[in-house]
């Protein structure tokens, strides 16, 4: 099969893991007893920063705070679309200092950033593809704000259920391939069994052709990567996904944030989106 891919050149919001650390536990990937290695992450996170650059992506940098050691994982600070700033509100109490963080980020950029009433944890469950808004709950976001987030975007929102504690963002069991914004049309890879019966349907009708990816790949963090249309990002331990991707006609991009998966995060957890 050969099929022309088309990148498009993205803005990213990124946050240095200056202290980034696990010093809590609210995943089950997270455990106090396995230190980190910041040095090692601090060369994967900078590797991840010059591959978008090299891609032709612009990468902007948030302030990392002390006492905030998972503010590196910028995709959970806000979901913007359109120029406008649908911002968060965390789920543990430890990561709610990085509300106030991330919107000092944007309001210095010119955003208005609009705080959500429940909790809701950005582009971590709400992934935006083809006209529509893809939002995670059963384990962070709740339903609550995905009305919220309908009402602000005007942009119909589908609810998806999670149901496995392993992926309890929908950014580690989805990610979008083609956000349908280029000449390709909207498509996302994912891992079936991470959603509820009803909603693996929801997924199965909206995108007949999805890449999907077995249990391997997504505890390898396969699905927390991120797509310009053409390259993919993507954890290199994910090598069944790798070949499933190249056959599709994407560029698998490998960069491996090992250290960052000891918190419950990858690629896409460390990338936050800007759209104008
Ligand atoms: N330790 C963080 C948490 O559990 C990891 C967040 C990962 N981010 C993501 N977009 N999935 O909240």
């Amino acid at each position: 099969m050969s099929l022309m891919r088309v990148p498009r050149a993205r803005r990213y919001l990124v946050c240095e893991p200056r202290y980034f650390d696990v010093q809590y536990a609210i995943n089950p990937w997270m455990s106090e007893d396995s230190p980190v290695d910041r040095a090692l992450a601090r060369t994967q996170w900078e590797t991840l920063v010059r591959t978008y650059r090299d891609l032709g992506h612009t990468v902007e940098h948030a302030r990392p705070e002390p006492g905030l050691p998972d503010m590196v994982f910028a995709a959970n600070c806000a979901l913007v679309l359109g120029g406008r700033v649908f911002g968060s509100r965390f789920h543990a109490p430890q990561r709610r200092g990085e509300e106030a963080a991330f919107e000092a980020w944007f309001k210095n950029a010119g955003y208005v950033v609009h705080r959500p009433e429940s909790v809701c944890e950005g582009e971590g469950d709400l992934v935006p593809v083809g006209g529509f808004v893809l939002a995670g709950h059963g384990f962070r976001t709740t339903p609550d704000a995905h009305r919220e987030a309908q009402e602000f975007f005007g942009t119909p929102v589908i609810g998806l259920t999670l149901v496995d504690p392993y992926f309890y963002h929908l950014d580690t069991a989805l990610f979008v391939l083609d956000d349908g914004h280029g000449d390709g049309q909207a498509n996302v890879c994912y891992y079936p069994d991470a959603f509820s019966p009803g909603s693996r349907e929801v997924l199965t009708r909206m995108f007949p052709d999805a890449v999907t990816a077995t249990r391997e790949d997504a505890m390898a963090f396969g699905l927390n990567s991120v797509s310009d249309g053409k390259h993919v990002i993507v954890a290199p331990q994910a090598t069944g996904l790798s070949a499933r991707l190249t056959e599709h006609g994407y560029d698998p991009v490998p960069v491996d944030l090992s250290e960052f998966h000891k918190a419950g995060g990858g690629i896409k957890c460390c990338t936050q989106e800007i759209r104008a």
